[in-house]
């Protein structure tokens, strides 16, 4: 089955063409980052103007690449509307005015092509980072142990620009909410602290995480906060550790890189140990991580020895999947197959991990 995938919730413009919900053939990826780079935080009228501009090139850029990557062009042949089983679209979270871009495309392509269309969570989406197989990856498998899939129960700890949440995931569409943040989510704080340390204005997460990466000093270790580090719960709360940072910038006596790395060393802490006593908490088989911070080389590394010692395997999307991208959709779609009339299929900007969409 292969499907079709657009994802458009924030400020990129995204199509994807996967076979059976975990064999990439195509995507095609359009950003409009650098606009917003200018203006230090996404405009969502600029993002969406450019999403209009985008998404038919990108459309026809996917099936276009289709064709070339299953080789129809020497055998003569084109890849069309024909060969697709089903349109997937994210509909919620995200900017209202990106989200309608992509479902109003989804929605007349489903029409024109009659295909059936299936709505997606991109907070779902992210989770399904971890069934994708890349087009040209030669491994068969993206996990970090030598079996395929992931197994269920597993728990999941997603990490992206709005949200920090601990999902347990029973089965493909029975997910329970373990808990999430009470205020900014990860990749918020690491982007407001980048923005504060004047490493950079937007999604600066990664930027920082290089900063941090060239600290050769140990300083400031155990400075900062681990807010909620001990709790008895689920629960996480970055932003007094934000607030922990300015002030700490203010005094002038830390360099840069030596304030990045303690932030980092305190935010990937708080994520390992909130996640590896969730894990402990429940009987998984399996821990996953997702969404835009989980591209984190301290929390990736960090998290994998804990599961080590723990015997739990951990999956890690392959950093092409961490952000946001419509291939994990399509896997999304396939794995929670329900088609749902045009009418029904429509976009919701504050969709929560555990909303049926
Ligand atoms: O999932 P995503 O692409 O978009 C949302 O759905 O929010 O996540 C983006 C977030 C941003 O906050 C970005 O700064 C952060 O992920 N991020 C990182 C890294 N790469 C991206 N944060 C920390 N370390 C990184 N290497
Ligand atoms: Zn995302």
């Amino acid at each position: 089955m292969k499907i079709l995938a657009i994802e458009t919730s924030c400020d990129e413009t995204a199509a994807s063409i996967v076979e059976d919900g975990v064999n990439e053939i195509a995507t095609v990826l359009a950003t409009s980052r650098e606009l917003h780079e200018q203006t230090g935080g996404v405009v969502p009228e600029v993002a969406a103007r450019k999403q209009v501009e985008f998404i038919l090139p990108v459309i026809e850029g996917v099936m276009k690449k289709a064709g070339q990557n299953l080789g129809y062009y020497e055998k003569g042949k084109e890849f069309t509307k024909d060969d697709i089983d089903a349109i997937a679209v994210t509909v919620g979270p995200g900017l209202i005015g990106s989200l309608l871009v992509g479902v109003e495309a989804a929605r007349a392509l489903a029409l024109a092509w009659d295909k059936p269309l299936i709505p997606v969570n991109h907070l779902v989406g992210h989770i399904y980072s971890n069934w994708v197989k890349l087009y040209g990856d030669n491994n068969t498998s993206n996990t970090s142990d030598e079996t395929s899939l992931p197994k269920f129960p597993a728990l999941v700890l997603i990490v992206s620009g709005g949200h920090t949440d601990l999902v347990l995931m029973k089965d493909h569409g029975n997910l329970e909410y373990l808990g999430g943040t009470l205020d900014d989510a990860a990749g918020e704080a690491f982007d407001k602290t980048a923005r504060l340390l004047g490493i950079s204005q937007y999604l600066g997460g990664a930027k920082l995480s290089k900063v941090a990466a060239e600290c050769k000093t140990t300083g400031m270790i155990g400075k900062l906060p681990r807010p909620k580090i001990n709790d008895d719960d689920y629960e996480f709360s970055f932003s007094g550790l934000k607030s922990a940072v300015k002030r700490i910038a203010e005094l002038n006596e830390y360099p840069v890189d030596e304030i990045a790395s303690e932030f980092e060393n305190a935010v990937v802490d708080v994520l390992v140990k909130k996640t590896i006593k969730a894990a402990t908490d429940h009987k998984i088989e399996n821990i996953l991580l997702g969404g835009g911070v989980s591209a984190n080389k301290q929390l990736r590394t960090r998290l994998k020895n804990k599961a080590d010692t723990l015997g739990i395997p951990l999956f890690v999307p392959p950093i092409e999947l961490c952000g946001d991208t419509s291939a994990y959709i399509a896997s999304a779609a396939y794995f929670n197959n329900t088609p749902k009339s045009i009418e029904e299929v429509n976009a919701n900007p504050s969709l929560q991990i555990d909303s049926i969409v």
